[in-house]
């Protein structure tokens, strides 16, 4: 024998043995399902099967048609379901054509994390707060508890343990009312947000749940929508073009969230609370977009306008309406791929897949989680 085959022969011994070593193989995960709380960043069509209304070019890149997602494609939590190996997740609310042997999805496009009646923080559009988002939860668990085992659409009660449980929630309670309350407002109204976040986690615990995971707010001041409507003067932005004002009130939330979240971990030593720093990793692609293979950072690829932002308020991506007596419409670059902005609100797909490379690698979460720690991971191209 060769001194190279035995080298191949170990090698391949090393590979079978490998994956038994960390506990997986291929095409194994920790996680058998994902339940997602969230607003219009995760939400996979929630709120258009509750009120249906959209129409392109959302879907555009990934499901050639309108896929209840604000986007031209997928989002990071589809992202992240496709790396560990589970189909897109079904919003809790859509009755048809839904699967959730794998987990289910109850972010809305608009939710907050307070109540709706707090209405300092209502955005008026979406009743789905993450009270309520809670509240579908724990009749989920029910629903579960209860099915037989021929149930075939429901996965077996013990899943429940086997979860990842993701929020990205929190982004309407803080730019909805800013320009009323101002970025020094932060201090004042947002606690109330990080700790109904923490005792949303404590309960999905007492539920069963052990692995959370929750996404950071991201730097809104770079957001073309907001450098739009926003007040602000020139001095307030900053070299990359992003409101310092506001991304440092975000900074602030962050802040809040992430050390209200060491105190939930703290509580719940047997569980997972994992904070995970988008901010930065979005903060990152708008100011370096042709670092990553992109090309724009605080400019729509969907809207009106044209110029440094190509948003206005006025007619949202893919409405038409008069303005000045013309009929105008906002339609969508030719090139959504080189955008990290899709409609001056929400991220493209590029950009959402970016985001989940960082996700997946654990070094932006506290403390790091590595997902290929957990599950075999699949490719997400
Ligand atoms: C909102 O409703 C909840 C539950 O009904 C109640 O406890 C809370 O006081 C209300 N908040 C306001 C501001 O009305
Ligand atoms: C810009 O805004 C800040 C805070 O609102 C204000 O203090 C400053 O005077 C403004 N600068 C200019 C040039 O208007
Ligand atoms: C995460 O990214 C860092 C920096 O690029 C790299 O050094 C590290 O190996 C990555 N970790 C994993 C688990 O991929």
């Amino acid at each position: 024998m060769t001194s190279k085959t035995s080298m191949n022969i170990l090698l391949f011994i090393f590979m079978l043995v490998l994956p038994c070593l960390v506990g997986l193989s291929q095409g194994e995960c920790d996680f058998k399902a994902i339940f997602n709380f969230g607003d219009s960043n995760s939400d996979t069509g929630g709120f258009y099967a509750a009120f249906p209304a959209e129409s392109g070019p959302y879907g555009m890149t990934y499901f050639n048609k309108p896929a209840g997602r604000a986007s031209d494609g997928r989002l990071v939590i589809d992202f992240i379901a496709q790396a560990i190996g589970i189909p897109f997740l079904s919003p809790y609310l859509q009755s048809i054509g839904s699967y959730y042997k794998h987990g289910a999805n109850y972010a809305t496009l608009a939710s907050t994390v307070l109540l709706p009646n707090t209405s300092l923080f209502a955005t008026g559009i979406s009743p789905f707060s993450l009270a309520i988002q809670l509240n579908q939860m724990k009749q989920f668990a029910t629903k579960v508890k209860e099915a037989d085992q021929q149930e075939t659409k429901l996965p077996s009660p013990d899943i429940l343990g086997k979860s990842l449980y993701t929020f990205y929630i929190g982004q309407n309670d803080f730019t909805s009312n800013l320009a009323v309350i101002g970025t020094g407002g932060v201090q004042e109204f947002l606690p109330q947000v990080v700790s109904q976040i923490a005792a949303t986690i404590k309960e999905l615990y007492n539920l069963g749940g052990r692995t959370f995971m929750v996404l950071n707010l991201a730097p809104v001041g770079c957001y073309p929508s907001f450098l739009v409507e926003l007040p602000h003067n020139s001095s307030d932005l900053d070299e990359f073009g992003c409101m310092v004002s506001y991304n440092n009130a975000v900074v602030d939330y962050n802040k809040m969230l992430k050390e209200s979240l060491k105190q939930t971990r703290e509580s719940i030593s047997d569980a997972s609370v994992i904070y995970v720093d988008t901010y930065t990793v979005l903060l990152e692609l708008f100011r370096h977009p042709t670092s990553h293979g992109l090309q724009y950072g605080t400019k729509a690829c969907c809207g009106y306008g044209g110029g440094e932002y190509n948003f206005n308020p006025k007619v949202y991506c893919g409405n038409t309406k008069e303005i000045n007596g013309k009929r105008v419409t906002a339609t969508a670059c030719d090139d959504p791929y080189n955008y990290v902005s899709w409609d001056g609100i929400h991220a493209t797909e590029a950009a959402s897949k970016l985001i989940t490379y960082a996700i997946l690698n654990g070094s932006y979460s506290d403390p790091p989680f590595p997902f290929q720690e957990h599950c075999d991971l699949q490719p997400i191209g």
